[in-house]
């Protein structure tokens, strides 16, 4: 078998959704900005023989004029490139330093399932980029390799593991950073101390980041979506966590947080997502959380808070999820509508302290509860488990005697089937 030109596997996609993104940014030429808009128009001119070059030996298909389905310029005599999607590349794949010499006026550049290693782009493509994307595909990534692209307006890394000793070293140069997504990339050390005020969207879930969140964090006014979740960070929240008030979605989940939720967090009105859950925060639950009219998603199980429940069952029922349990010293001030909910912690007593055992929950629970452990105040996390292992064991015997029951009247059905068939 020859190595032939491999026909499924390259596909040069046009990527609107994030170079529409970038368009509030300063563009890099205006030429390039002003025309971008009509791709396919018939009056255009062909794309750079250069660049088309490149393509084929990227094997992107060039057959079709490449920019009725990726980003181009206008320019003549010839089209530039602004965007390119490079997916699930062949395995003999290589990037060559002049390949992407000749690509680089690309503005965007996304690689998805395409496991190559990493090589060394040329500064006039790193300097050109606004937006940078690598899923499940570029192989001993860097933060010195990343700080170059000092440009970038969107870094997006997911499933790649990234080398560097903190976040810092990859954004310190990143000037107009405004989203920043670095997932299950193996990332250790601490959290940056500076922070870019553009940014509106951090997400650093599922790493090995440590250490607490620092303060000046607080400073970014414009941020919507904050997502810190799976990862080792210690210590409170900062007071000052309120003063992010364009916050959507706050995201702490998994964590060794501690201390109680900071007051100033009612200032975040439009807050819509509230995770902190399986962290070791305490206190009592504030009872603001009821009044934030535009929450949705409230997790707070897996913690150490107790006192009573603020919540009542309409403020409770007004969300999509909603989970409490796993919080051994919480209770919920009696009422049929709170029973209803199987909340997964006690009842509280006239003193407002926990009753044990909590209710039995064998009841399957309505989709925005969470079924979860039960709240014994003793509990500690091995009740937890025991308890939904408990759940699950109250619900197996009817499916199992439900299977049995099927299997045999079945078998029944066929064993007269087969009869009456013999007979005939
Ligand atoms: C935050 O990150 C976690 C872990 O990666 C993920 O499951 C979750 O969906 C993210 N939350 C939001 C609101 O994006
Ligand atoms: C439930 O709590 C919300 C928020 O605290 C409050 O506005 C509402 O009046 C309460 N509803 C009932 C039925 O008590």
């Amino acid at each position: 078998m020859r190595a032939s030109i491999p026909t499924t596997f390259y596909l040069l996609l046009l990527l609107y959704t994030i170079t529409t993104t970038t368009v509030a940014t300063p563009p890099r030429s205006a030429k390039q900005t002003a025309t971008a808009e009509s791709p396919s128009s018939p009056s255009a001119s062909t794309l750079d023989p250069h660049q088309l070059r490149a393509l084929q030996f990227l094997h992107i298909p060039t057959t079709q004029d490449p920019c009725t389905t990726s980003t181009c310029d206008n320019a003549t005599p010839f089209r530039h490139l602004l965007s390119l999607r490079l997916t699930d590349c062949p395995m003999e794949h290589r990037l060559s330093t002049t390949t992407l010499s000749t690509l680089s006026t690309l503005t965007s550049i996304t690689f998805f399932n395409c496991h190559i290693p990493i090589i060394h782009f040329p500064s006039s493509l790193t300097t050109n980029l606004h937006s940078f994307t690598s899923i499940n595909s570029l192989q001993r990534l860097t933060g010195v390799f990343l700080s170059h692209f000092h440009n970038l307006n969107h870094l997006y890394i997911s499933g790649d593991p990234i080398k560097a000793s903190g976040i810092h070293i990859i954004t310190s140069n990143m000037k107009s950073l405004k989203t920043i997504t670095l997932y299950n990339t193996h990332l250790t050390g601490y959290l940056p101390k500076d922070w870019n005020p553009k940014l509106i969207h951090i997400d650093f879930s599922k790493n090995k980041l440590k250490g607490s969140i620092p303060t000046s964090l607080t400073l970014l006014k414009n941020l919507n979506v904050l997502n810190f979740s799976s990862n080792n960070l210690i210590g409170v929240l900062p007071n000052s966590l309120g003063a992010l008030t364009s916050l959507k979605i706050l995201s702490l989940s998994s964590n060794s947080l501690s201390g109680p939720i900071p007051g100033s967090i009612s200032s975040i009105s439009g807050l819509v997502h509230l995770d902190l859950g399986s962290n070791q925060f305490n206190g009592v639950i504030p009872e603001f959380i009821s009044e934030m009219k535009e929450l949705k998603y409230l997790n707070l199980e897996n913690n150490k808070f107790h006192g009573v429940l603020p919540f009542n069952a309409s403020f409770i029922k007004k969300l999509d999820v909603f989970k409490i349990n796993g919080n051994f010293d919480l209770c919920y001030k009696h009422s049929i509508s709170l029973e209803e909910l199987h909340l997964g912690i006690a009842r509280c007593d006239k003193h407002g302290m926990p009753i044990l055992p909590p209710p039995a929950m064998n009841t399957p629970s309505s989709s925005w509860v969470d079924v979860g452990g039960g709240g014994d105040e003793n509990g500690g996390d091995d009740d937890v488990v025991e308890k939904n292992n408990q759940v699950h064991v109250n619900r197996g015997p009817n499916k199992v005697v439900l299977g049995v029951a099927i299997a045999l009247s079945a078998m029944v059905f066929i064993i007269i089937f087969l009869v009456l068939l013999f007979i005939c």
